[in-house]
């Protein structure tokens, strides 16, 4: 079952956002999906304590780096994906939860381009490779990106980021006052009212086309983690 993480040590870049959105448009799909709040601050639990979600999407709370294979594992029948949200920092359980993935995806804010956060997350990656031999795949995701960006600026992006042999994911998530809402309101973007919420359809669209392009990445029911040597404990000194 594919593991999908999300990471980006800096706050706000939009992790917790893409991690709803695609849990709910994969349980839309009728995939049984399983989150893991891995951020201490559980901003995804508490949305999904008022959400409420329909379909079936599992959360697993306090996870910690040694409770993370485990719980995956013993969930391996029950989940078609696993989504990791990970904090704004790089700790241990980053660490882990690199080294443990089907891939990882690194949402990077489409218009400021900061990209410290994600140059720390890269070199993980690349210390995981280096210490275990596993390149664990990743994308850069364009996210919060300015509706009014061209996609020529955004493959003026995603060409500078290939040039430096970083993929970056066909779909960004837009900027939308209706995934703020989402967010804010503790509701899924099927929940908001098309009356009072512009260009909801759009934001809906969004999430579709982005979670379609996962699952043609990652489609469910494939394994498509190599073997490896023991990635756990690993990166204790990260
Ligand atoms: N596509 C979007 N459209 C509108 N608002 C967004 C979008 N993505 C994120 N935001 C808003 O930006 C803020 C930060 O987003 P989010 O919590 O998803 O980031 P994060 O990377 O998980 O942050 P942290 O590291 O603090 O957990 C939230 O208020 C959220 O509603
Ligand atoms: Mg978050």
């Amino acid at each position: 079952m594919p593991v999908i993480t999300i990471a980006n040590t800096k706050g706000g870049a939009g992790k917790t956002t893409a991690a709803v959105l695609l849990a709910v448009e994969l349980a839309q799909c009728g995939y049984k999906v399983t989150v893991f709040d891995s951020d201490s601050q559980g901003w995804f639990s508490q949305w999904y304590e008022s959400a409420r979600p329909r379909g079936t999407i599992s959360l697993v709370e306090h996870v910690t780096p040694a409770s993370l294979e485990v719980q995956v594992r013993q969930m391996n029948p029950q989940a078609d994906y696993f989504i990791i949200d990970l904090a704004g920092e790089r700790n241990q359980l980053t660490a882990t939860a690199l080294a443990f993935s089907s891939h990882v995806l690194i949402p990077v804010q489409g218009s400021g381009m900061d990209a410290k956060g994600a140059v720390k997350i890269l070199d993980l990656i690349a210390q995981i490779k280096a210490e275990t031999g596993y390149e664990v795949p990743h994308s850069v995701l364009l996210s919060r990106v300015n509706p009014m960006v061209t996609t020529h600026s955004l493959l003026k992006i995603k060409g500078l980021l290939a040039q430096r042999g970083v993929d970056t994911l066909a779909t960004p998530i837009v900027e939308r006052g209706a995934s703020r809402e989402m967010f804010d309101l503790g509701v899924t973007l099927y929940d908001l009212d098309p009356q009072k919420v512009s260009n909801l359809d759009r934001a809906q669209a969004n999430a579709r086309e982005f979670a379609a392009e996962i699952m043609r990445i990652l489609p469910a029911r494939v394994i498509s983690s190599p073997r490896r040597k023991g990635p756990f404990g690993w990166g204790r000194a990260a």
